[in-house]
């Protein structure tokens, strides 16, 4: 069975962004396939620059995860006006990984989703749509940005339009990956 990992880069092990990704899985499962929200918190991503790898940080398991996949969406929340760093750099060690054995991103399909209270969404789902244009993977659109405005946590299940839109976008992943494994 196609599963698609997401991939949530707050520090909150049950906020917004996991709430929203736990809607966006059920859209997922609903279209046939697998789907795991894998969360990022109470990590500390290595420097992606170390070339050599042997890192110890528990994250290549994760890696390793997204290598087995179908799909891959991560989310980013807003803090100071912009993605964090640690999804920065796990999205630079995930890029890596995948150059040093046999780009296997190539043709996986997913994409970015962003959730904050209010300002920097645009740059943050910009600045995290640029791994997905660089290594070889498809990115499905959506009705709207794929952002989602709340502060406390399960607010922005809240927001209906920011809910549709990712939704719709989880709906496009599934179906892209149907479509490509027949
Ligand atoms: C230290 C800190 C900085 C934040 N900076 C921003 C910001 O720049 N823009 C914004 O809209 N929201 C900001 N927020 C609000 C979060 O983006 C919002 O609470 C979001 O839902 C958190 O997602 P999470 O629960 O998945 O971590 C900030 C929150 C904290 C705690």
């Amino acid at each position: 069975m196609s599963k698609v990992i997401l991939l949530s880069g707050s520090p909150n092990a049950n906020g917004n962004t996991v709430q929203v990704f736990n809607e966006m899985a059920k859209v997922i499962e609903a279209e046939g396939l697998e789907a795991e929200v894998v969360s990022l918190a109470g990590m500390s991503i290595e420097d992606p620059m170390n070339f050599q790898g042997g890192y110890n940080d528990g994250f290549d398991e994760i890696i390793e995860k997204i290598k087995n996949a179908e799909g891959l969406i991560v989310g980013g929340p807003v803090y100071w006006g912009t993605v964090r760093s640690d999804m920065m750099a796990a999205l630079q060690r995930i890029a890596m990984a995948s150059m040093q054995d046999g780009n296997f991103l190539s043709r996986k399909v997913g994409g970015p989703i962003a959730v904050a209270r209010r300002g920097g969404l645009t740059s943050t789902l910009q600045e995290m749509l640029m791994f997905f244009l660089s290594t070889d993977m498809i990115v499905p659109g959506s009705t709207y940005w794929n952002m989602v405005m709340g502060q406390g946590p399960g607010q922005a299940l809240e927001d209906e339009e920011g809910m549709n839109t990712v939704k719709r976008f989880a709906e496009n992943v599934a179906f892209t990956i149907n479509k490509i494994n027949g």
